[in-house]
């Protein structure tokens, strides 16, 4: 049998090897183990395909053995699955043991509610939260957002799960509100403007309530985008922004800037205890592959051996978080005394040339340690940036449209 497969290792940048997340700072303690976090996200739902009649021993070793590489010793927080080919039927399995979770006392331990917990950024605040030895409850209506994001935690005595649409009241006794409903990718957030901003605002008020009835405190997850089109760089929290309220982004632009208005007309008035963490660019694990953002458009397109397009010369330049690193500024934030806006983000930014060379060079290395081998190297092209251009193709094809249906004015066609 061959040997068992290394460990994945994670070094920073002088090439120490990182194996906790979080810190101990400010008197508080978020820390935990990486290969914990890591093993309820890199394969929490396992499916392996039953022994076919012709899979010898050695087949299902190998398998286990490949498996074991993400599990990192970790298998039993694992479910694994099992597909049957011949029934065209999946047997799903549960945990067999949850991770442990620190032994808080009582007075330390804190009920957290988490609202958009089933997405991207919430369920890695949710795993942190639940590690540390919190109550959780996550509220979502998984509209951008999945069960199988937490679903590892179902069961569990400190966790709960509940559908809700925060637009609509919600009754509940906890300590400290995450608030994060709201979609956030544009695709996302177009597909329903009006929808967003109700999100944000209603969302936000009945939040808001909570923490008033409850004396909770309340943290709302903002976003740099409050900062518009900006004019000044890098944007420190005490600029305005330049904004427009009337495109079609302002649905979740104006709508964040509304929700963060309410929290400040909230603490003001009612004396609600508040923090509002303004977000800039983040990645990692379990984002959503389609979203339409650059970073998960060229790992898809490099891992699928396509050419991956950078629109522009490559000059411009941007910067992206680490999931776990924005989990650490949330926890940081909703346990300091900050009650003014606070960036989170990354300073180090990177032209997206470089961003673009980066990632094929990343894919190719885990590629090499999997043993798959793309057919040729990917490409990086450049294409000019298609803003003007689009919008006038698709003034010509709407109008060439209303010629051919003799409807110029295009009236009975608006939706
Ligand atoms: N990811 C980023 O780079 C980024 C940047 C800036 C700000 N943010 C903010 O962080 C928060 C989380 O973002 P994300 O990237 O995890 O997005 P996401 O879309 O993955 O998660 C949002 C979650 O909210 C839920 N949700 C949406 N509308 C809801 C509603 N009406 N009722 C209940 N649940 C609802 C979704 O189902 C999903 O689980 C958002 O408030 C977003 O504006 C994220």
């Amino acid at each position: 049998m061959s040997a068992p497969a290394p460990p994945i290792r994670t070094l920073d940048k002088s090439g120490n090897e990182i194996t906790t997340v979080g810190f101990q700072r400010f008197g508080f303690d978020c820390e935990v183990s990486l290969d914990v976090l890591r093993s309820l996200y890199l394969r929490p739902h396992y499916v392996t395909t039953v022994a076919s009649s012709d899979a010898t021993v050695e087949d299902d070793a190998k398998e286990e053995q490949d498996h074991a590489k993400f599990t990192q010793g970790h298998a039993a927080y694992q479910s694994k699955s099992i597909y049957h080919p011949d029934s065209q039927s999946i047997s799903y399995t549960t945990l067999s043991r949850f991770p442990p979770v620190r032994l808080v006392p009582p007075s330390k331990r804190k009920r957290i509610l988490v609202t958009g917990g089933a997405g991207f950024v919430g369920s890695h605040l949710v795993d942190r939260l639940m590690l540390l030895g919190h109550e959780v409850t996550v509220l979502d209506n998984f509209f951008t957002g999945s069960k199988t994001t937490v679903s590892h935690w179902v069961g569990h005595p400190n966790f709960e799960m509940v559908r809700h649409d925060v637009v609509e009241p919600f009754m509940i006794e906890c300590d400290q509100i995450y608030h994060l409903a709201c979609p956030a990718s544009p695709p996302h957030y177009q597909f329903n403007a009006v929808k967003t901003i109700k999100t944000s605002f209603m969302g936000t008020l009945n939040m808001l309530g909570l923490a008033k009835r409850t004396k909770a405190r309340f943290l709302i997850t903002s976003t740099s985008e409050v900062y518009g089109d900006p004019e000044v760089h890098p944007q420190h929290e005490d600029y305005w922004g330049h904004v427009n309220p009337i495109g079609p982004r302002a649905c979740y632009d104006e709508g964040k800037r509304v929700a963060e208005t309410l929290t400040y007309g909230f603490h003001r008035q009612d004396a609600v205890d508040v923090r509002v963490a303004r977000i800039f660019n983040t990645y990692g694990p379990r984002m959503n592959p389609y979203d339409g953002r650059v970073v998960s458009n060229f790992i898809v397109q490099a891992l699928r051996g396509e050419d991956m397009t950078v629109y522009g010369d490559g000059s411009q330049t941007r910067s992206f978080q680490y999931i776990h690193d924005l989990t650490d500024g949330l926890i940081a934030l909703m346990n300091s005394d900050e009650t003014r806006p606070v960036n989170l983000g990354n300073s180090d930014e990177f032209t997206i040339g470089e961003f673009a060379e980066l990632v094929r060079d990343i894919v190719e290395k885990v590629q090499e340690e999997d043993g798959v081998k793309n057919a040729r190297r990917v490409n990086i092209i450049y294409k000019p940036i298609l803003r003007m251009t689009l919008k006038s193709v698709d003034l010509i094809r709407l109008v060439l449209n209303r010629l051919s249906t003799g409807n110029p004015s295009g009236r009975s066609g608006w939706v």
